[in-house]
């Protein structure tokens, strides 16, 4: 019998923040605990499926269900983590030019406001998902992505170095579903940019 892994729910404290409510964030904590559970409990399913050690022809779709709800799930789980993990209380708007984020910015794409513009475009595409700042292993160069629902369009391989969620529930609340461009505004605010650091590899991008 193979053994799942058992996630438990990370907590964060975020309450106050700017221009994101303190009853956002709850509501949203909520949603990513249904994340770990559900990830939780479909490992298990999928781990007694393979019980016998082979799955009997007979319980193949119910596995490949299972499977295919576990990337959707396991991706909510870890993108909400990060998500939560680079917000803070008491941010300062966006990163100093000194820091190690805006010099990998303007590192990769000439300039810290190029690089914005990118990501805060993907932030507004029409669509549930979520805006993703990777980090290139190879070359250290930043590569900003739409990912549809949790799971698609994520690059393999590459790091995630900022999170932002644009499905409604981060903002319904706080905004009008119109009005997503505001909250795009209110997450940049609230960008724990150490954290964001934290994430980066010291490599520089190689010219091309
Ligand atoms: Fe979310």
């Amino acid at each position: 019998m193979i053994k799942s892994t058992s996630y438990k729910p990370r907590a964060f404290n975020l309450s106050g923040l700017k221009g994101i409510s303190d009853k956002t964030m709850e509501t949203h904590f909520k949603l990513y605990e249904g994340y770990v559970k559900q990830t939780n409990e479909l490992s298990e399913k999928v781990a007694e499926l393979l019980g016998k050690g082979k799955v009997d022809q007979d319980q193949f779709p119910d596995y490949s269900e299972l499977k295919r709800r576990l990337g959707f799930e396991y991706n909510g789980m870890v993108l909400h983590e990060y998500y939560f993990e680079n917000l803070k209380k008491d941010a300062g708007g966006d990163p100093a030019p000194s820091s190690p984020f805006h010099r990998q910015a303007e590192a990769t794409f000439g300039d810290y406001k190029l690089w914005k513009a990118d990501f805060m475009g993907i932030g507004k595409m029409r669509g549930v998902g979520w805006a993703v700042c990777y980090q290139e292993p190879g070359n250290g160069r930043l590569s900003n992505h739409w990912i549809t629902l949790h799971e698609t369009g994520n690059v393999a391989g590459y790091k995630p170095i900022l999170v932002m969620d644009v499905w409604e529930h981060a903002y319904l609340f706080d905004y009008k579903p119109a009005d997503r461009p505001k909250y795009i505004e209110a997450f940049f605010a609230n960008i724990d940019w150490k954290s964001v650091a934290q994430r980066l590899e010291k490599k520089s991008p190689k010219k091309k």
